[in-house]
C-alpha cells in the first residue's frame, strides 16, 4: 500500500481519531465521518463532513465527497472502516428509551451495512486492493448485562462482515473484510461506562478495575497496531484481536 484512500466514521476523537492521524502520518488521504470535526487532523489529506450518522438522508452527500476526492487520483488501495459508535442506552433494555436505542442500532449496524453497500457498488470494477473493516468488540463474542444494544449491534456487524466477506471471496478484485476487536482503549467511550454508578450499569466496577489495573490502552498504540492489521491479510470475514500483534 503506497497510496491508500479511507472513509473513516467517528473521527473526531478517540480510536477513529487516532487511526485516521497514523494513516496520515504514513501519507494517505481520509475522509472522515462525524458530528464534530477533530482539531488533531489537520493535514491536507484530510477530508471531513460533519454528518449524523442517525440521518440516512445525507449518506449521498458522503459518496459525492469520495467521488471527488478519487476521481484522477492512483490510489492503490480502497478502504472502508467502520468505526463509529454509541455508548448509550446502557441499563436492562425495558428501562432504555426506544429513541436512544433506534439512534444506537442506526449508528453502530444500519449505518455500517449502508456504507458497505455505498462503497462496494462505487468501488467494485477498481483493480485494486479493497477493504471493508469493522472496529468491533468483545461485545460481539460475549453477553455483558446492561449493554444489550451494544452487544446486538456489534454480534450483528460481526456477521454481516462474515457474510459480505463470503459474497466477495471468489472475486477478482474482491473487498477483503476482517472485523477488529481492538480491546480496551481509553477513550470517551471507555470513561463513560467507567463513570456509570453500580445501580445504572452492572459492569461498571469491572471496567474501572481493569483502568485501575493499567489494562486500558492508549489509542495512538492501538491505532498502531490497527494499521498493520489493515495492511494484512486474514479469512474472509475474521474477527482479529488487537492483542493479537
Ligand atoms: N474504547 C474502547 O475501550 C472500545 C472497546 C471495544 C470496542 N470499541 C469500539 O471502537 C469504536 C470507537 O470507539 P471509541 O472508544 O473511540 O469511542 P468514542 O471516543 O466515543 O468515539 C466515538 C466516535 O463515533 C462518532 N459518533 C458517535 N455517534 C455518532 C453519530 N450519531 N454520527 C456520527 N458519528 C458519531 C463520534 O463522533 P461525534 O460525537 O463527533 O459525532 C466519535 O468520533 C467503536 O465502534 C467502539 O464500539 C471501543
Amino acid at each position: 500500500m503506497k497510496n491508500g484512500f479511507f472513509l473513516i466514521t467517528g473521527t473526531s476523537k478517540g480510536i477513529g481519531e487516532a487511526v485516521a492521524q497514523k494513516i496520515l502520518q504514513e501519507g494517505h488521504t481520509v475522509l472522515g465521518i462525524s458530528r464534530n470535526r477533530s482539531d488533531l487532523l489537520t493535514s491536507p489529506n484530510y477530508h471531513h463532513l460533519s454528518i449524523d450518522l442517525t440521518d440516512t438522508s445525507r449518506f449521498n452527500q458522503i459518496l459525492e465527497q469520495t467521488n471527488k476526492i478519487v476521481e484522477g487520483q492512483p490510489f492503490d488501495f480502497l478502504c472502508l472502516i467502520n468505526n463509529a459508535s454509541a455508548t448509550e442506552p446502557m441499563g436492562p433494555i425495558e428501562a432504555c428509551p426506544p429513541e436512544a436505542i433506534e439512534a444506537h442500532v442506526k449508528i453502530g449496524l444500519v449505518a455500517p451495512m449502508l456504507l458497505t453497500s455505498l462503497f462496494i457498488k462505487r468501488f467494485q470494477d477498481e483493480k485494486v486492493r479493497k477493504k471493508v473493516v469493522f472496529i468491533s468488540s468483545g461485545a460481539a463474542l460475549h453477553p455483558l448485562a446492561d449493554m444489550s444494544v451494544y452487544c446486538g449491534s456489534k454480534a450483528g456487524s460481526l456477521m454481516f462482515g462474515k457474510v459480505i466477506g463470503a459474497e466477495q471471496k471468489d472475486k477478482e478484485y474482491g473487498f477483503e473484510v476482517v472485523s477488529i476487536g481492538p480491546g480496551m482503549v481509553e477513550t470517551g467511550m471507555q470513561q463513560a461506562v467507567r463513570s456509570k454508578s453500580d445501580v445504572d450499569f452492572a459492569m461498571s466496577g469491572y471496567f474501572r478495575q481493569a483502568y485501575e489495573e493499567g489494562k486500558v490502552q492508549e489509542p495512538e498504540l492501538v491505532a498502531e497496531k490497527i494499521f498493520t492489521i489493515l495492511q494484512n491479510t486474514y479469512e474472509q470475514g475474521q474477527y482479529v484481536s488487537v492483542s493479537e500483534i
